[in-house]
C-alpha cells in the first residue's frame, strides 16, 4: 500500500512537470501537481475525457500531467500479443506479465514525462532486465480492478499526496498474478460492478485527484464544498438553485434571497444533513456529528446513534 507522507518522493529537477512539492490543499497537504502515467492497450480512450474542461486546463496549467503509455509497444514478438489462455484451462484471456511489468520499469524508471518515442515501439526499446525487478520505488503503482481496495474521497485525498503516480488498467479476464506480486503495490476499485477494462476508473481517479490540487477548479473552495469532502463535514451536499427564481411553479427557497450569510449557512448545513440522512444514512455512522446535528437529524427521523 501507499507510503506515509514522510517517505513520499521528491521529483528531479529534470521533471517537465512543475511538481515543486507539498501545498496546503483542502484536505490538508497535497502534490502542488501530479503527473499520471497510465498503462494501457487503449490510449485512445482518454482522449475524450482528458481534452476537455477541468481536465484540459489543469493540463494548460501543469497542475497535472498524464502520459500514456501503450503497454502493447513493449512486446517484442512479431504479433505483439499481450494475453494468453490461462494455465488450468478455463475461459477468458489473461494479460502477460512480460509487456505490463517492462512498460512499467521502463517508464519509471526515467522521469516524469518520458514516454518511448513512438519510432522506438516494438523494435527499439530500452534495455530492461526481465529477471528483476527495478520499479518498486516511491511512485504508487496502482492496478485498477474489481478486486481492489474501494475508492473513496478519502482515498482520493491520499493519492493526490503523491507528485507521481502510475495507473496500471486491466482488460481481458484479467492480469496474470506475477504483475501483483512483483509490480503492483496498491489495487483500487471504483465500485462493485465490473467494467471491460480499468481504463474508465483510471480516468475517474485522475479527474477526482486533479480537482483536488488548488487552482484546478478555478474558483476558491470548490473541492472544499463538494460532497464527501471535509467542508461539508463528509455529508452530501444539499440543494442547489440559480435563476430563475420560480421554476415551473416551484420557487427558490427564501432564506437563499435573505442576504443573512448565516441563516442561509445553517439552512445547508441542516440540508446536507437532511439530504445524507435520507440518501447515505450508512455515511452519518462516521461522521463526528455535533450534539445538535444529532438532535436535528434525530427530530427528523434517525434512528441510529
Ligand atoms: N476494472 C474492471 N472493473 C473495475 C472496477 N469496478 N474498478 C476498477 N477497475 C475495474
Amino acid at each position: 500500500m501507499v507510503a506515509d507522507m514522510d517517505e513520499l518522493p521528491k521529483t528531479g529537477e529534470s521533471e517537465k512537470l512543475l511538481a515543486t512539492g507539498m501545498m496546503d490543499g483542502p484536505h490538508g497537504l497535497i502534490a502542488s501537481a501530479v503527473h499520471f502515467d497510465i498503462f494501457t492497450l487503449f490510449p485512445q480512450m482518454f482522449s475524450g475525457p482528458l481534452s476537455e474542461s477541468i481536465l484540459k486546463r489543469a493540463q494548460e496549467r501543469e497542475l497535472c500531467a498524464v502520459a500514456l503509455h501503450d503497454i502493447r509497444a513493449y512486446t517484442t514478438d512479431r504479433h505483439h500479443v499481450c494475453d494468453d489462455t490461462p494455465y488450468g484451462g478455463g475461459g477468458g484471456m489473461i494479460m502477460k506479465p512480460e509487456p505490463i511489468v517492462r512498460a512499467v520499469e521502463t517508464v519509471l524508471a526515467r522521469p516524469a514525462g518520458w514516454s518511448l518515442p513512438a519510432a522506438d515501439a516494438y523494435t527499439n526499446l530500452p534495455p530492461w532486465d526481465a529477471d528483476s525487478a527495478t520499479a518498486k520505488g516511491d511512485i504508487p503503482i496502482i492496478l485498477l480492478t474489481p478486486q481492489g481496495r474501494p475508492l473513496s474521497q478519502t482515498v482520493v485525498a491520499e493519492l493526490s499526496r503523491y507528485p507521481r503516480l502510475a495507473l496500471i488498467c486491466g482488460r481481458y479476464e484479467g492480469v496474470d498474478e506475477r504483475v501483483r506480486t512483483q509490480l503492483v503495490t496498491d489495487e483500487i476499485s471504483i465500485g462493485d460492478y465490473v467494467l471491460s477494462g480499468g481504463e474508465l476508473a483510471a480516468m475517474v481517479i485522475v479527474d477526482a485527484v486533479t480537482r483536488l490540487i488548488p487552482g484546478a477548479l478555478g474558483f476558491e473552495l470548490g473541492a472544499e464544498q463538494d460532497s464527501h469532502s471535509p467542508g461539508l463535514g463528509g455529508l452530501l451536499e444539499g440543494p442547489q438553485y440559480t435563476r430563475p427564481h420560480t421554476f415551473r411553479g416551484e420557487p427558490t427557497p427564501d432564506v437563499l434571497l435573505s442576504g443573512h450569510h448565516g441563516n442561509v449557512a445553517r439552512w445547508r448545513h441542516e440540508q446536507a444533513l437532511l439530504r445524507t440522512l435520507h440518501r447515505r444514512p450508512d455515511l452519518l455512522m462516521h461522521l463526528p456529528l455535533s450534539a445538535k446535528d444529532r438532535a436535528f437529524l434525530h427530530q427528523h427521523g434517525w434512528l441510529a446513534e
